[in-house]
């Protein structure tokens, strides 16, 4: 089920701006790395070009070992990389359980014509991430952020991930649901799933990873253990510098 990602000299250029900076880490089978840093650090950019939606000016995405970076966004999916999106974006005509569904697109005639009819999967999913059976049949307007959230999650494991990019899922959440989101992760966790998690609520990321890597304007500032980054003196100025 894990999956091992290599970054390696990552560099994107939006015209003028430098928005990835000569970028390169690794996350290891089943490890759990939490990707900081200032607003506007660069962060979202890196799991855009992760899954192909941005392609990289230069530098290579490899998972497994293979170099991805250039597949196409469905080819990587179905090589295991997801991610969920910082603004969740829902099928906003689709009900809970439809907008899941379609979150796992079928490869191949055989997969549609065996898979007719299985609900049973979406709803698990569903409650799984912590949505009741009422939820299942409401559309996204009538969401919460954090049911936003929790869809986001399922829409997400519903194209069956071995690498998880989190998109500031903890954002606009209760501390319950927070709480929620958490165990969720925790429990992939230890099934083996690979996670790389930002977040600027640093209390919920703390506990859900095994080290962090803190970046600014797209380039590495530090790398290492939790306590380590968050009080190394760049990555503290660099946070200051954005305020
Ligand atoms: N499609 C785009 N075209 C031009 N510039 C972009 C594009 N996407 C992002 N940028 C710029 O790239 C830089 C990095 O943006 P990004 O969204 O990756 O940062 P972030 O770390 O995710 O920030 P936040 O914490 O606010 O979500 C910013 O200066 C942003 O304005
Ligand atoms: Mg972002």
């Amino acid at each position: 089920m894990s999956a091992s990602l290599a970054v390696n000299g990552l560099v994107k250029r939006f015209g003028g701006l430098l928005a990835t900076d000569n970028l390169s880490f690794r996350i290891e089978p089943g490890e759990s790395v939490g990707l900081i840093g200032p607003n506007g650090a660069g962060k979202t950019t890196v799991f855009s070009q992760i899954m192909g939606e941005h392609r990289q000016t230069s530098g290579t995405i490899s998972l497994d070992g293979e170099e991805i970076s250039r597949f196409s966004t469905p080819a990587r999916i179905r090589k295991g990389v997801s991610r969920t999106y910082q603004v969740p974006r829902p099928f906003t005509g689709l009900t809970v359980a439809d907008n899941i569904s379609v979150g796992h697109m079928p490869d191949s005639v055989w997969e549609m014509i065996t898979r007719a009819g299985d609900r049973d999967r979406e709803v698990e999913l569903a409650l799984s991430v912590g949505f009741a059976e009422e939820d299942l049949g409401r559309t996204p307007a009538e969401l919460s952020m954090g049911n936003l959230r929790k869809l986001e999650m399922a829409r997400t494991l519903a194209t069956g991930p071995r690498l998880m990019l989190l998109d500031e899922v903890f954002a606009g959440l209760t501390a319950a649901e927070i709480s929620v989101i958490g165990e969720l992760v925790q429990s992939l966790r230890a099934e083996g799933m690979t996670f790389l998690i930002v977040s600027h609520d640093l209390k919920a990321l703390e506990p859900l990873i095994d080290r962090a890597i803190a970046i600014d304007r797209g380039a590495m500032v530090a790398e290492g253990p939790y306590l380590d980054v968050i009080e190394n003196p760049q990555v503290r100025a660099s946070y200051l510098g954005a305020a």
